[in-house]
């Protein structure tokens, strides 16, 4: 048999992890009003909620954050972090923020009024947030391939370079004072963009004038995927990919909680000085002091060193692989898998899985749940319970585009073992699934309702 893939790391230290019964996990979920951000993670034995923060560092990793210079201002740790930045990335000026969404939150407080639209491929949750929050409007345009579970395409995360040019035209570049572009489209199932769809989008975005920003998140797995799939790049290394990626960009918005492989860090980078300087001003209140950024010296450390390990080409092989491998074993249990799988995910299709309960019924959640209760998997919905919301002008709800559940892969954590083990528990869910029931929502906070909103099962 070939083998599907193989570490290119072995394990060093270890964390228990320990089986509930089933009972017992009833009763969890229960007391978190059927909500898994709600369950303690002591009680979950594989967590796929989300690959942001929960990656295992290297060795090296750890023993850099040792060296972590805790000075407030100008620490070693930063001209560290700041030289990774500014070698893998290619932007001149780096400032530092807590996560990906201090990143957006200062980005937008800086740069978008009240009224004005941003487009975007897909936002992701807390993107769309930040920019409801000031009163703005988030504007999705991906392709249509992107909302279709089944065809098998190389780059579904793209931008719709028709609709973006219409877009612009229609509302004007004067009400768009920034452009953006997710890779991977994690809200579409963590699709890649293709390195010409990225160059076009900056083209489209740079002839009406407008700066063009990446949500940079999973740059990595985004530089492997056009390595692989687009014609002409197969002999280009990944770090020269990526440097092409952000060539055609004004700067970037980072989660490093992802493709930095972190727990904790992000940043604001860009090539314009007097931006960095006004970003900076917003920076000072909202996250710390322009050398820290809201984290500490060792964080920086930490995320430089993440950095370069993140686009290593035998690291994003394996990861790769893994993934796939997940898609494949979820597939044969049973379930109806978003193909292809992308990057740091399997997206299950949950309409398709549960086709007798409606999107108003969260098919997506019912499905996680289930997953939850027979065997401690927590995935995560990204359906209509994270995403649709009401027509401004009739008030009738809009369903989000898909109904999916996401099983995102925490980077070196989990073994092809644990993957098994989760197929095991996708057949029991997939063998009855006629029987699982819709939910409702009993209370919920305006914005980001998804992760405190309270449901009961119909
Ligand atoms: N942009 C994208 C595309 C993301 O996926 C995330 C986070 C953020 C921005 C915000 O970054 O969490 O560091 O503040 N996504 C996580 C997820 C939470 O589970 O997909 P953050």
């Amino acid at each position: 048999m070939p083998i599907p893939f193989v570490e290119p790391f072995r394990i060093k230290v270890v964390e228990p992890i320990k089986q509930t019964t089933r009972a017992e996990r009833q009763r969890f979920l229960a007391e978190a009003h059927n909500n898994l951000f709600g369950v303690a993670a002591e009680d979950v034995f594989i967590d796929f909620l989300t690959d942001s923060g929960t990656n295992a560092m290297s060795d090296r990793q750890w023993s850099a954050m040792m060296v972590g210079d805790e000075s407030y201002a100008g620490a070693r740790s930063f001209a560290h972090f700041e030289k990774a930045v500014q070698e893998v990335l290619g932007f001149p000026f780096v400032l530092p923020t807590h996560q990906g969404r201090g990143a957006e939150g200062v980005l937008f407080k800086t740069l978008v009024s009240a009224g004005q639209c941003v487009p975007n491929n897909r936002h992701f949750d807390t993107t769309q947030a930040n920019l409801m929050a000031l009163g703005a409007n988030p504007v999705d345009l991906a392709v249509a391939e992107a909302a279709d579970p089944i065809r098998d395409l190389p780059f579904k995360g793209n931008m719709d370079l028709e609709k973006l040019e219409q877009f612009i035209v229609e509302t004007g570049a004067d009400n768009i004072p920034i452009g953006m572009l997710t890779i991977t489209n994690n809200s579409a199932a963590g699709q890649p963009v293709s390195l010409a769809n990225i160059k076009a989008t900056a083209e489209i975005y740079h002839r009406h004038g407008i700066p063009f920003f990446i949500d940079a998140c999973r740059f990595a797995e985004n530089a492997w995927f056009i390595k692989n799939r687009e014609p002409g790049y197969a002999d280009r290394s990944v770090a020269e990919i990526v440097l092409e990626t952000f060539s055609y960009a004004d700067g970037c918005t980072m989660s490093a909680k992802k493709d930095a492989i972190v727990n904790i860090g992000g940043f604001i980078a860009c090539r314009d000085e007097n931006l960095k300087l006004k970003l900076s001003e917003r920076l000072i209140i909202q996250e710390g002091f322009i050398t820290y950024g809201g984290l500490a010296g060792r964080d920086l450390e930490a995320v430089a060193v993440g950095l370069r390990e993140g686009i290593s080409e035998d690291y994003l092989d394996y990861r790769e692989r893994h993934t796939r491998y997940l898609g494949e074993v979820l597939q044969s249990a049973g379930l109806s898998v978003y193909q292809p799988t992308g990057g740091h995910a399997v997206y299950v299709d949950a309409a398709q899985t549960l086709p007798h309960i409606p999107p108003a019924q969260f098919p997506g959640v019912a499905l996680a749940n289930m997953l939850y209760i027979e065997g401690g998997v927590r995935t995560v919905e990204i359906g209509s319970l994270m995403f649709s919301h009401p027509d401004p002008l009739t008030g009738e709800v809009i369903p989000a585009p898909n109904e999916l559940v996401r099983f995102a892969i925490p980077r070196r954590v989990y073994t092809r073992s644990h993957l098994d083990y989760v197929g095991e528990v996708a057949r029991i869910v997939a063998n009855s699934a006629d029987q699982i029931k819709g939910l409702q929502v009993t209370w919920a906070p305006e914005l980001l309702r998804h992760f405190i909103a309270r449901l009961a099962w119909l």
